[in-house]
């Protein structure tokens, strides 16, 4: 009976396969453990005759060291896999994956440069909807009903009113609606510049597109005066293009500003020699400004005896080409990788 037993236990241990940790215990608490089989078997052997004791305990014995070496060969076989070495899987000769950085767009680098600069002179941050009635874009801003830029070749309607064009629903065109938002709603001082996406209907190609960016500035007190909107933009200019820039303003004219001056700073890249980016004058322009038109200062609720105020407005896709050397305003929309890992680390 217990050779028949013995015999069907070896060959168990023969075909036993084990290929994890916890086969392998079951294996030790099975055949190798106080509490296994064959101590079973041995603690039997006072039951077997005298005469057969010394035969079924030398079968017992050659049964013990089976499992035994079987016991190690297992455990050894384990220590050696993958599972309990996982380093053992590493391919060491395999070239290394690149560990790729991601990066700021090239517009969000200068959005936030430009804001940095003005608030360290004072100037909080506004935002408003792109989305707008004609009164925010248009007609608080001092333009007249008939002014061509209200015309379907620059500003993309949403709805036309049955009635009062000031009812109009439009994509902004410009910022300056936060102006009027801002001065309707709070009383002097104000200092504020209001980033924003801004929409016009042109047909894209490398100098325009129908999306892009602003950041507008608006400062309304008493006695606020022109030299302020020069010494602001001059400090500004410095601080963005370098020590060596200037500015010079250039009359013009904006329906919402009066007097008004476009701002051009001296060419950093030539320094004023001459160059392709400043087409060889020497200068580049960089923001329309001027004092904020009393009528619209009315408009918005606000005293234009007692208070004045300056503003001023730049294109954050021109000062980033600028300042990049970017020559194609399509790069900016288009997400080749190529040309934005360029801004790594910047
Ligand atoms: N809103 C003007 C534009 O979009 C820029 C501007 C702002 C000019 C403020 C003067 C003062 O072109």
């Amino acid at each position: 009976m217990i050779t028949e037993r013995v015999k069907e236990l070896v060959s168990e241990i023969d075909n036993a396969v084990v290929t994890s940790k916890e086969q392998l215990e079951s294996f030790r608490l099975k055949y190798i453990s106080k509490k296994g089989v064959v101590t079973e078997l041995f603690d039997n052997l006072k039951n077997i005759a005298p005469e057969d004791r010394r035969a079924v305990g030398q079968e017992l014995n050659t049964l013990k060291n089976l499992a035994q070496s079987k016991f190690q060969e297992f455990s050894a076989a384990l220590e050696n896999s993958a599972d309990a070495n996982p380093e053992m899987l590493i391919d060491l000769t395999l070239p290394v994956t690149p560990n790729l950085q991601g990066s700021l767009h090239p517009l969000t680098i200068v959005r936030r440069r430009i804001i940095e600069i003005f608030e360290r002179m004072g100037f909080n941050v506004s935002y408003g909807p792109e989305i707008e009635k004609d009164w925010y874009n248009f007609s608080a801003l001092n333009f007249a009903d008939n002014h061509p830029a209200r015309e379907m070749q620059d500003t993309f309607f949403i709805s036309k009113s049955e009635g009062d064009v000031k009812d109009d629903v439009l994509l902004r065109t410009h910022t300056s609606n936060v102006q009027v938002r801002l001065m309707e709603r709070q009383k002097p001082p104000i200092r504020s510049i209001m980033p924003g996406r801004v929409f016009r209907n042109e047909a894209i190609s490398a100098r325009a597109h129908c999306v892009f960016h602003q950041v507008e500035g608006l400062y309304v007190d008493k006695n606020v005066s022109f030299k302020d909107l020069k010494d602001t933009l001059y400090h500004f200019a410095k601080e963005m293009f370098g020590k060596d820039s200037t500015i010079r303003l250039r009359p013009s004219y904006f329906p919402f500003t009066e007097p008004s001056a476009e701002i051009d700073v001296s060419c950093f890249i030539c320094k004023g020699k001459g160059c392709n980016v400043c087409k060889y004058t020497g200068w580049v322009e960089i923001a329309g400004s001027g004092m904020v038109d009393p009528n619209v200062l009315t408009n918005c609720g606000i005293d234009s005896e007692e208070y004045t105020g300056f503003a001023f407005g730049m294109g954050i896709e021109r000062i980033t080409m600028l300042r990049y050397g970017i020559n194609d305003l399509r790069l900016f929309t288009e997400n080749d990788v190529r040309f934005l890992r360029q801004f790594e680390g910047a």
